[in-house]
């Protein structure tokens, strides 16, 4: 093999390695995941958007709430996390204009933090 054709063979054993860890846990092609109950995300990458997203607003890492690599697999926090994005949803569409750049997030409550602050 040539220097350029080594190259070229590295680069595919590369990505064919990077789709078959992507792919651990939960199934691409089957919408935004396999286990989804409460988000309609069409795509993972929506997904793993989102989940970035509140790993910043509650200050957290992803295994905070899914048992590693297998992140279709049940958790406690997955679990509370459902009810409290159910809440987040049914607080926006029944008290705030969907227009509105002020609408409720994680972040509103939990400022960063998995534990929300109370005044005692
Ligand atoms: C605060 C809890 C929480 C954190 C942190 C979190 N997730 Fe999630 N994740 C969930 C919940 C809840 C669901 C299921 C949502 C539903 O049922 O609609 C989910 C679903 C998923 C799914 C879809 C699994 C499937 O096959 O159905 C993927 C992929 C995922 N999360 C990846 C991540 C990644 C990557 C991170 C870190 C960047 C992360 N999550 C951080 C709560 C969390
Ligand atoms: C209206 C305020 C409010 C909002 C908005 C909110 N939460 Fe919460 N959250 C709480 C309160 C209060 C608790 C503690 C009570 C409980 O655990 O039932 C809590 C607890 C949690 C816990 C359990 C933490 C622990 O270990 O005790 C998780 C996980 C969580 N919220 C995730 C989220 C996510 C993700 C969002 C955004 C989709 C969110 N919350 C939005 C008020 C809120």
């Amino acid at each position: 093999m040539t220097v350029k054709q080594t190259a070229i063979f590295m680069t595919i054993v590369c990505l064919a390695l990077i789709s078959i860890v992507a792919n651990q846990g939960f199934s691409q092609g089957a919408g935004g995941g396999k286990a989804l109950k409460v988000l309609t995300f069409k795509s993972t990458h929506e997904t793993f958007q989102y989940m970035a997203k509140i790993n910043r607003e509650l200050g957290v890492q992803c295994n905070f709430c899914h048992n590693l690599p297998d992140y279709a697999a049940a958790h406690p926090q997955k679990d509370k996390t459902r009810d409290m994005i159910k809440m987040v949803q049914e607080m926006n569409s029944n008290y705030f204009s969907e227009d509105s750049e002020r609408q409720i997030t994680c972040w509103t409550c939990h400022r960063g933090a998995p534990v929300v602050e109370s005044a005692e």
